[in-house]
């Protein structure tokens, strides 16, 4: 069974190969930064609590998410593998999972930990545009959409995220290596880390993830 957590710095890829990883392998894909734009969006209560905070980049609270997390591990579908995307990333979110997880017998095996130098980061992020509608994610570098500005899936305007700016950014790499890099050792030690080096071209990056997740 695949009960995967994907980690990395922001921009490192992790949305990117979430989705074929999620489709080839048929367990849910579950992002907490998709679950917040999507509150953020619908105008829910949640999503109101919640913007100022994503859009400067900042961290939500540790017990918000890990509600928002626990309702959604806790649905059937989650019961044959799962892939979590950026969850957990903080020390107490990962003691607060790991209870979770013994709690409903469905703890991570496997945290595929994708690396990517700060310089190439801050290049993706500033070219990334994504889908509105459908969630689609492009780069005007990288992976350009077939006609310039329009999602290739739905034929929406695309857009920047409003955390895709320099300031943001700044602030959710900070994050990350003061809150998330540490959870590393932690499952270093678990015996369940795989490390990748994400600054390759993705459809390399997806030959050698496929090799791992294959033989699992
Ligand atoms: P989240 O949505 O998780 O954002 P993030 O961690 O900052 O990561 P990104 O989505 O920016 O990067 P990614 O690794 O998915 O890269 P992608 O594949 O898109 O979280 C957003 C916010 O929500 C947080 O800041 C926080 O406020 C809140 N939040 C979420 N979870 C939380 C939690 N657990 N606790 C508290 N708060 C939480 O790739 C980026 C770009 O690069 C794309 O354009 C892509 O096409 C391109 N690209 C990807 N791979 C390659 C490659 N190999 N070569 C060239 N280009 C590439
Ligand atoms: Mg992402």
């Amino acid at each position: 069974m695949l009960n995967i957590i994907l980690m990395g710095p922001p921009g490192a890829g992790k949305g990117t190969h979430a989705v074929w990883i999620a489709k080839d392998f048929n367990i849910p894909h579950i992002s907490t930064g998709d679950m917040f734009r999507e509150a953020m969006s619908s105008g829910s209560e949640l999503g109101n609590k919640i913007k100022d905070v994503i859009n400067a980049g900042g961290l939500v609270s540790d017990d918000l998410t890990c509600a928002l997390v626990k309702e959604r591990l806790s649905k059937p579908d989650c019961a044959n593998g799962y892939l979590l995307d950026g969850f957990p990333r903080t020390i107490p979110q990962a003691e607060a999972f790991a209870k979770m997880g013994d709690e409903l017998g469905i703890g991570a095996n496997l945290v595929l930990n994708i690396s990517c130098p700060d310089e190439v980061l801050i290049s993706r992020i500033a070219g990334r545009r994504v889908c509105p509608h459908c969630g689609a994610s492009f780069n005007v570098n990288t992976a350009k959409p077939k006609v310039e500005g329009i999602c290739d899936e739905c034929g929406t305007a695309l857009i920047q995220r409003k955390d895709d700016n320099e300031a943001s950014f700044k602030v959710r790499l900070e994050n990350y290596y003061k809150s998330t890099a540490p959870l590393l050792d932690f499952y270093q030690e678990k015996g369940i880390l795989a490390t990748f080096d994400g600054n390759v071209d993705a459809a390399s990056l997806k030959v050698e993830l496929t090799t791992l997740l294959k033989v699992r």
